[in-house]
């Protein structure tokens, strides 16, 4: 075995026992491992047959002779990776914007072309993008402080409930009735963007008021409040984005993008306004290499390649 696949197989069994509990790592773990272990069994795999032409490092829609490197917390050992690759085999280095990927997921089944309106939402983000292009994103609105997906995990785990949080309460939720009033304080702010620093609290303290008062709360119902809450709130800017800028066309992405009542109600208000709903298939809409490999394919297309000096960004904006 060479000197650097040897290097990365250990690097790869040292990283988690430095940062076994970091949070990038932590939420974008298992992509992350798997994406690291590709890699380091295909350098093995050159190492060993010399003659091996590398066009399977992505498979994205035929593209060949292209390495994505992807852009999650920090996962800067993926990014040294991709370069290691890319100057040993003398073959492109393609940066991915973690958004776009999760916006191009769509692009995989369904048969949708840019223009459209996108909300991403995930653990990391909750955005609600415009999208004129497959490499032309702008961002409409966000939110101020946690994602949703963060904030269905942080209610969650108030509720000792498993991660994903999401799953889980969206799990719970289905045996449950949005009858428990959840909170006054405001959600969505003049300028367009969410924050909800206010439903946290507002879970906490049901908790909190329950165990002073030694009663019990119903976690199916608090875990119903929350998800109704939460998706009336996406439905609504969603919606009031694509009529603003007259798309009829609507794609939702992102690990939140499984939750079946977010599915459902997006669906339902679409209908009532006549537009297109588009939704990753469920395995496609948490972290996947395969929506990273189509939007590395549109990247390639556009010849947006980067040199030996790009780096790893945890709070890349899909604009930047
Ligand atoms: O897109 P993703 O895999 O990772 C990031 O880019 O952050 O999203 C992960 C998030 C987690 O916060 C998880 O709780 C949430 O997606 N999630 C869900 C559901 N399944 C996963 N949220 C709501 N409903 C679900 N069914
Ligand atoms: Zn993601």
């Amino acid at each position: 075995m060479g000197a650097l696949p040897l290097g990365m197989l250990v690097l790869f069994c040292v990283i988690p026992l430095i940062d076994p509990k970091g949070n990038g790592y932590a939420r974008a773990g298992k992509f992350y491992q798997r994406f690291v272990a590709g890699v380091t069994l295909l350098m093995i795999a050159i190492s060993w047959l010399p003659e091996l032409t590398v066009w399977g490092v992505i498979a994205a829609k035929g593209s060949t002779n292209v390495i994505v490197s992807v852009l999650i917390g920090a996962l800067l050992v993926g990014v040294s990776s991709a370069k290691a690759l890319s100057y040993a085999l003398d073959i492109p280095l393609v940066k991915v914007n973690h958004i776009e990927a999760h916006i191009a997921a769509n692009y995989l089944e369904h048969d949708i072309e840019p223009p459209f309106v996108a909300l991403v939402a995930s653990g990391g983000h909750t955005s609600i993008v415009r999208v004129d292009g497959y490499n032309e994103h702008r961002l409409l609105a966000a939110t101020t402080d946690d994602a949703i997906g963060e904030a269905f995990d942080k209610v969650a785990r108030l509720m000792g409930l498993d991660y994903p949080g999401g799953a889980s309460v969206d799990k719970l939720a289905a045996q449950g009735q949005p009858r428990i009033p959840l909170t006054k304080h405001k959600l969505v702010f003049s300028d367009g963007n969410v924050s909800y620093s206010g439903l946290k609290t507002a879970v906490i303290n049901i908790i909190h008021n329950a165990g002073q008062k030694g009663e019990s709360y119903s976690k199916e119902d608090l875990s119903a409040c929350v998800r109704k809450k939460v998706c009336d709130i996406l439905v609504k800017k969603t919606m009031l984005a694509a009529d603003r800028f007259g798309f009829d066309k609507v794609a939702v992405a992102g690990g939140v993008s499984a939750n079946s009542l977010l599915r459902r109600e997006l669906e339902k208000a679409c209908k009532v306004r006549k537009k297109d709903l588009f939704c990753p298939e469920l395995k496609y809409c948490a972290d996947n290499a395969a929506m990273v490999g189509v939007q590395g394919f549109y990247e390639l297309s556009a010849k947006n390649t980067s040199g030996m000096d790009l780096n790893a960004k945890a709070t890349k904006s899909i604009e930047e």
